[in-house]
């Protein structure tokens, strides 16, 4: 039996789910992994939520030193979130030779390379499955079950606060900002609702992903992101009207020439894909592989148990590996803009307000037509002085649609232009 000390930093929603499944599953996990688990150190300066958990409280302090010179201490679970203290303590804990297990996606997104050369000095670990969709195993298929493939692309609902908001609204008819108020009151968002919907949770989480699944660092400045903040119930009705559900997707791809594109963005999807169906809170990526074709997993992409159930598996096989394995590519934030492609390629559904009178659709059609937008498909609905349009747009880059765009609220017979949504085929 591999007898394994570890230590908690932080006691709050994930780290109880992680100490409730320790305790409970801890003869299990001996009697299947060989991995018997003793939690020697909590650091938390609640007292109360320790007490909560019916922790033994002399375990519990402030002092991280307590860890890091404790030599039968070999994984470290941080709890903390964000950048500071967390990264200087994990730095310390690599630096002591010991591995580290972390669900923090912004800190890994940011400051992987740093921790990996720590890590490479202390020969420790770094594991990080819990920083992206939760209990989800996305890490270990991308890195230890996908050998046999190239991946071509991989796209997710990897935020359940943002799908929980946007199925909402689709599902009851309600604006964003209602959505978003019951979303704070029932827990789902934060009061600082910030990170989730203007993307920046999703962005982490795709640096991450997309720099496993092409083998190379697309590191947070390489991705385009926009949230969902503007998001109006009309669009989501039109959506509809078209076959589509409108997610916020993360999105990397590589293209014809070789280039990654990585992007966050609302974007409609039609309604017989397999990301359409995942609704509430729940997360799941589809990604495609050149030989095994489509895989989509689907969970919980939050929540104490379901972060902590990844949370201990990383704990678990830290514990099993003879060797610590470090990123499958060169991990430095300085990458080459030719290796990444912001020129993305997608349809379009566009809407707009224009005043009802002759020749105004010939004269948004010319400006599509010199920019190289190509209609699809269009709806106009007129109330007899002003005309609302909706044009769905053939697949093009996103350089032609913006100047077209541009353009044409230039023209005097157009109002205004109310939205411009990515469509992924
Ligand atoms: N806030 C995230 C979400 C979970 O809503 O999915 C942690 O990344």
């Amino acid at each position: 039996m591999k007898k394994i000390g570890v230590a908690l930093l932080g006691l709050g929603t994930v780290g109880g789910g992680t100490y409730r499944i320790l305790m409970n599953n801890h003869d299990a996990i001996a009697k299947n992994d060989g991995v018997d688990v003793e939690i020697r150190h909590i650091i938390e300066r609640d007292v109360s939520k320790a007490e909560a958990l019916g922790a033994d409280l002399s375990i519990v302090g402030t002092d991280i030193d307590k860890v890091v010179n404790d030599d039968k201490v070999s994984v470290v679970a941080e709890f903390f979130g964000g950048i500071e203290p967390a990264k200087t303590f994990l730095i310390k804990c690599l630096l002591a030779g010991k591995s580290i297990v972390t669900a923090n996606k912004e800190l890994f997104s940011k400051h992987w390379p740093e921790l990996e050369e720590a890590a490479k000095k202390g020969k420790a670990g770094l594991y990080f499955e819990a920083s992206c969709v939760g209990g989800v195993p996305i890490i270990r298929t991308l890195t230890q079950s996908m050998q046999g493939n190239n991946i071509l692309s991989l796209m997710g609902i990897v935020n359940g606060t943002t799908n929980f908001i946007l199925s909402k609204m689709a599902d009851e008819g309600l604006e964003y900002a209602d959505v978003l108020k019951e979303a704070q009151r029932l827990g789902y968002a934060e009061a600082d609702p910030t990170a989730d919907v203007e993307g920046f949770d999703s962005m982490y989480k795709l640096s991450i992903l997309s720099s496993l699944a092409f083998r190379t660092k697309v590191p947070i400045s390489k991705i385009y992101r926009e949230g969902i903040s503007k998001v109006s119930k009309e669009d989501i009705a039109y959506g509809k009207k078209f076959g589509y559900e409108l997610k916020l997707l993360a999105i990397a791809k590589r293209n014809a020439e070789g280039k990654i594109e990585a992007r966050v963005h609302p974007a409609f999807i039609p309604a017989s894909h397999p990301l359409a169906s995942v609704k509430g809170s729940f997360n799941a990526v589809h990604i495609v592989g050149d030989n095994v074709g489509d895989i989509m997993l689907y969970g919980r992409g939050a929540g104490d148990l379901p972060t902590g159930s990844a949370i201990v598996s990383d704990i678990v096989f830290a514990a099993k590996q003879a060797k610590p394995q470090y990123a499958p590519f060169k991990n430095t934030e300085k990458v080459s803009d030719s290796g990444f492609s912001s020129n993305f390629y997608c349809n379009y559904y566009l809407r707009m307000k224009v005043k009802d009178e002759e020749g105004v659709l010939a004269k948004i059609a010319g400006v599509f037509g010199k920019n190289h937008v190509s209609i699809n498909t269009m709806i106009q609905e007129s109330d007899g002085e002003n005309a609302k349009i909706i044009f769905l747009i053939h697949k093009t880059g996103e350089k032609n649609v913006k100047k077209a765009m541009q353009d044409v609220a230039l023209l005097p017979c157009v109002e205004s232009v109310d939205a411009v949504i990515r469509v992924e085929e």
